[in-house]
């Protein structure tokens, strides 16, 4: 169970508090989330790898991400939670970007939307949904809707130039309304003159130790992804776990062994 809100971004900066966001696509898992008290629960896009099992998010629509957003508010009705904007959802008239965005508040519950912002022209969109009143979390780095552009998922921000950049769109993110930002996959001292900079959170995914919060795929921190990236710490082996359950469960029906008395019912045929 947990209390936070939209405000608690710049409160848990200004107390040097490390705000917890990790990824959630369903029910179950939201529940799980919400009674270990995670800040910040987070409806990716990253649904199009581990929950459709594509190879990106390019395929992801704001269809798919109402859906999980409303299983995920079920899970989690006291939570905060963020929608992510899909590709193509904020990218033609800031009017479409708010009516999209409206689905995910009006329709989804949730508080907050996330863009991923790699060119200072999409701000825009930004400020167009802070006019209408819809908290906004931005995103930048490896932001993975760019990976054509990128030429597959690369650290970003490694040369002077990219690195430049980076730091200018996060401060434009700033200046246009965005409440946090989450930095993905550029080197650590990068992170740290960004997070020193704003105002506002950064919340970090492969971008170090001084960000002002850390965010994890929920299917990387339990083991369920074979081989995650370099960045991820798994804190349970649960594909480890399940598959011997199953494997478990499989021998004991063989066997006779399941069900037992204690699993059936009891009654009288006349
Ligand atoms: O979609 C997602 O899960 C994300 C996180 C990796 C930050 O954007």
């Amino acid at each position: 169970m947990t209390d936070f809100s939209i405000k608690d971004f710049s409160n848990f900066k200004s107390m040097q508090k490390k705000i917890t966001m990790v990824t959630a696509y369903d029910y179950t898992s939201a529940q799980i989330l919400e009674s270990a008290a995670i800040d910040t629960i987070l409806v990716g896009d990253s649904l199009g790898m581990v929950i459709q099992g594509k190879q990106n998010t390019m395929e992801v629509t704001i269809e798919d991400i109402l859906y999980h957003t409303k299983s995920v508010r079920t899970g989690a009705p006291n939570s905060f939670i963020i929608a992510d904007m899909p590709y193509l959802s904020y990218h033609f008239s800031p009017n479409d970007t708010i009516k999209n965005a409206a689905k995910l508040i009006c329709h989804g519950a949730a508080n907050a939307v996330k863009l991923e912002i790699n060119h200072m022209a999409a701000i825009e969109h930004i400020k167009a949904l802070i006019s209408a009143q819809i908290p906004v979390i931005g995103h930048i780095g490896m932001t993975p809707q760019s990976v054509n552009m990128f030429g597959g998922f690369k650290v970003q921000g490694k040369t002077n130039n990219e690195a430049l950049h980076i730091l200018e769109l996060a401060k434009e993110v700033e200046r246009s309304g965005a409440s946090a930002i989450v930095l993905e996959c550029i080197p650590a001292h990068l992170a740290e003159e960004i997070t020193e900079t704003l105002t506002i959170p950064t919340i970090g995914i492969g971008a170090g130790n001084s960000c002002d919060g850390q965010v994890l795929v929920f299917h990387d921190l339990i083991g369920l992804t074979d081989s995650p990236p370099k960045f991820v710490k798994s804190y349970c082996n649960a594909k480890e776990i399940l598959t011997q359950s199953i494997e478990t469960f499989a021998n004991e029906v063989m066997n006779g062994i399941f069900p037992e008395v204690k699993h059936s019912f009891t009654g009288t045929i006349k």
